[in-house]
């Protein structure tokens, strides 16, 4: 597939076209979703064990069954820049999860950073549609110990860590040719070191939930919700009505 670049926008409509009656799609839920195997009612008592359980034994299932990128989350943070507040979404990977919350890693200088540096709250939703599954939290959101974020940093392979030295995410730049000579530049300013060292902008994020919602598709659009609120310490399960 070519690289999306400026001057394409919107060239490519005649080479993707497929008819798509959208007002028409309409997936029936509850009926065997992809060997889920999943034929029994979500309710309260799954969630006596915590949350994070489950979020886990979610995402596992949706890995054993090939969904692409099972941690995948879009991540919504709020941007107070001009004046009203505003929504911003946008994809990232979970790649850490305990009872604390989900970890994840970007650059502290991209658009979500700053946003997050005014309004360090925000939201995170999984979805694993091939499943009828969807997870979404929102709670307060710190930054990740260094040391954790150094640990995760080791696991990357090179050309990540290259990657994230090279990139100034969210700014714009003139062509793809100039993100190539950027990268360039960085493998050449690395060569001769072995451990690239964690770039002072690049880092985790925790985002400790107090709000956590399961939500599993049903027939008849009558979907099973539910919810857990975390208050000091205790949790607190509710259904809600679809
Ligand atoms: C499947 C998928 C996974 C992604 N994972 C990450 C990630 O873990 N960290 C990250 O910074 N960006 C990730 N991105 C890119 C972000 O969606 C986004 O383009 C980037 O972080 C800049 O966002 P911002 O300008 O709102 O800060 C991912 C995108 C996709 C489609």
């Amino acid at each position: 597939m070519r690289d999306l670049d400026n001057s394409s926008l919107g060239q490519d409509a005649a080479e993707y076209a497929v008819p798509a009656d959208l007002a028409a799609m309409r997936v029936d839920y509850g009926v065997a979703h992809f060997g889920s195997g999943d034929d029994t009612d979500l309710d309260e008592t799954w969630l006596a064990g915590g949350w994070e359980p489950l979020l886990r034994h979610w995402i596992e299932q949706a890995t054993a069954v090939g969904i692409a990128e099972p941690n995948a989350m879009v991540l919504a943070t709020v941007t107070v820049a001009g004046g009203t507040p505003r929504p911003v979404a946008r994809t990232v990977l979970c790649k850490g999860l305990s009872s604390e919350g989900v970890t994840f890693y970007t650059n502290y200088d991209s658009a979500k950073g700053m946003q997050l540096a005014e309004v360090p709250f925000a939201a995170a939703t999984f979805l694993w549609a091939a499943l009828g599954r969807q997870v979404h939290l929102r709670g307060a959101v710190e930054r990740a110990s260094a040391e954790s974020t150094a640990v995760y940093w080791r696991s990357r392979p090179r050309e990540s860590q290259l990657g994230a030295w090279a990139s100034q995410q969210s700014r714009p730049i003139a062509s793809r040719a100039e993100l190539d000579a950027a990268l360039a530049a960085t493998t050449e300013r690395f060569a001769e070191v072995d451990d690239i060292p964690v770039p002072p902008h690049w880092g985790g994020y925790l985002l400790r939930p107090d709000e956590i919602e399961f939500w599993q598709g049903r027939r008849s659009r009558l979907h099973n919700r539910v919810r857990v609120r975390v208050a000091e310490g205790r949790q607190v399960v509710d259904r809600l009505q679809p």
